[in-house]
């Protein structure tokens, strides 16, 4: 067993290569680094089936992931959430099966725990003590929580209408917040800008290598729980998008180390919200970029994201696998998170709610079959969002 399988970081627009001993912002292209490692090596060093027997969590795919093996990881027991299966609501919708997994369960009660803990883990291990980001609510949560485990800091930028609870658990953290008079992209904006000044490290969503190598233990998970095997379809909630491809990560890497029983990706579906989609306007309009979508409004504000860094990555795997690319109205999405309460028990985040109504839309039009697996994501926990929820 080596101490890493992290070979080099891999530049996503022009293929330059990097070393993995320092700490990295985006490519001199201006283009977000992905991780390559030696699956070779994993593929000879590593039983699949030893993996799944090693203590729970997210950091049991070690070799899948960018920390050495002799540092310790930054960690509060992330990763390893239930795949539910739905089938009460799956009968609603005409599906053949349906799987939440429901990241409502981790740490600081949402998905963003994964990539905080891979992100404060590295950084730290490389020699940072400060963290800045840029957050729609839940990954400043995330951060405050994980530099506090650390005995960093975290400076949380948030637009000023972010959730309270997202802004009162950063304090709670001990955190600084910077309350901003704009969106998440204003707020990335600051944090490059003072970043310098306030001794951080800036942990924007693919602006560094490792928050995607977090959220892809989702997808090593998902494929784990299901025997082994990729549904037909993945239905993912796209703010900045890194789960998406996270997941999709997963799969080609579980692929090339032939521990999948079939070697095929599932159609990847981008849900977003009418007021803010930009993905889907772009995958409308045939574009390999998306412009940034002016005046984003949602109240899934995990999905109020105007401009995403990973924009082309993101429209790449929607295309490659035959996915499409939708965007659902705030009084249907909410609706939808009702009727995943009441008819399975699960309380999820608007977020979730618009993925299901997405699937409702697509088993309508046909684009889902009858016959068909659908897999999707309980990002985060609803009871976060407590002025959304009904008062009687
Ligand atoms: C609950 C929730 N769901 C979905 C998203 C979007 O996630 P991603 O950035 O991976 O697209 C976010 C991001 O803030 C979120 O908080």
């Amino acid at each position: 067993m080596r101490d890493s399988y992290l070979t080099h970081l891999r530049c996503s627009a022009t293929n330059a290569t990097f070393e993995v001993d320092r700490l990295h912002g985006l490519s001199p292209a201006g283009r977000p680094l992905v991780c390559e490692y030696d699956l070779a090596s994993i593929a000879g060093d590593v039983d699949r089936d030893a993996v799944s027997r090693r203590p729970r969590g997210m950091w049991r795919w070690r070799e899948l992931l960018p920390l050495p093996a002799s540092a310790a990881p930054v960690s509060l027991g992330e990763g390893d959430t239930p795949l539910l299966d739905a089938p009460r609501l799956a009968a609603a919708l005409g599906v053949r099966k349906l799987w939440f997994k429901d990241e409502s369960l981790e740490p600081t009660g949402s998905f963003k725990a994964r990539g905080i803990s891979a992100a404060v883990s590295m950084a730290t291990h490389l020699g940072a003590r400060g963290f800045a980001i840029p957050s729609a609510g839940n990954a400043g949560g995330a951060l405050a929580a994980y530099a506090a485990r650390a005995g960093c800091t975290a400076d949380v930028f948030v637009p000023a209408d972010t959730p309270i609870i997202n802004q009162r658990e950063v304090l709670l953290y001990g955190g600084r917040l910077h309350l901003v008079d704009g969106l998440i992209h204003d707020c990335g904006r600051m944090v490059a800008e003072q970043r310098e000044a306030l001794g951080a490290f800036d942990v924007s969503t693919l602006k560094e290598p490792y928050r995607l190598e977090g959220k892809k233990t989702m997808g090593l998970e998902i494929c784990e729980q299901l025997g082994w095997r990729v549904p037909d379809v993945v239905v993912y909630p796209t703010g900045g998008g890194t789960g998406l491809l996270g997941v999709y990560a997963a799969i080609e890497q579980l692929s090339a180390l032939g521990w999948l029983r079939h070697a095929r990706q599932p159609r990847f579906v981008v849900v977003q919200a009418t007021g803010c989609a930009p993905i889907v306007r772009a995958f409308a309009a045939g574009q390999h970029e998306a412009e940034l979508f002016p005046d984003a409004q949602t109240c899934a504000s995990g999905l109020r994201v105007p401009k995403a860094v990973g924009d082309r990555m993101i429209l790449e795997v929607v295309r490659a696998t035959a996915g499409t690319a939708i965007a659902i109205d705030d009084e249907v999405l909410m609706l939808a998170t009702a009727q995943l309460a009441a008819t399975e028990g699960i309380c999820a985040c608007p977020e979730a709610g618009a993925c299901v109504a997405a699937i409702a839309a697509l088993r309508a039009t046909g684009w889902i079959g009858a016959d068909e697996e659908v897999l999707t994501f309980n990002t985060g926990a609803g009871t976060k969002y407590a002025e959304l929820l009904p008062a009687s």
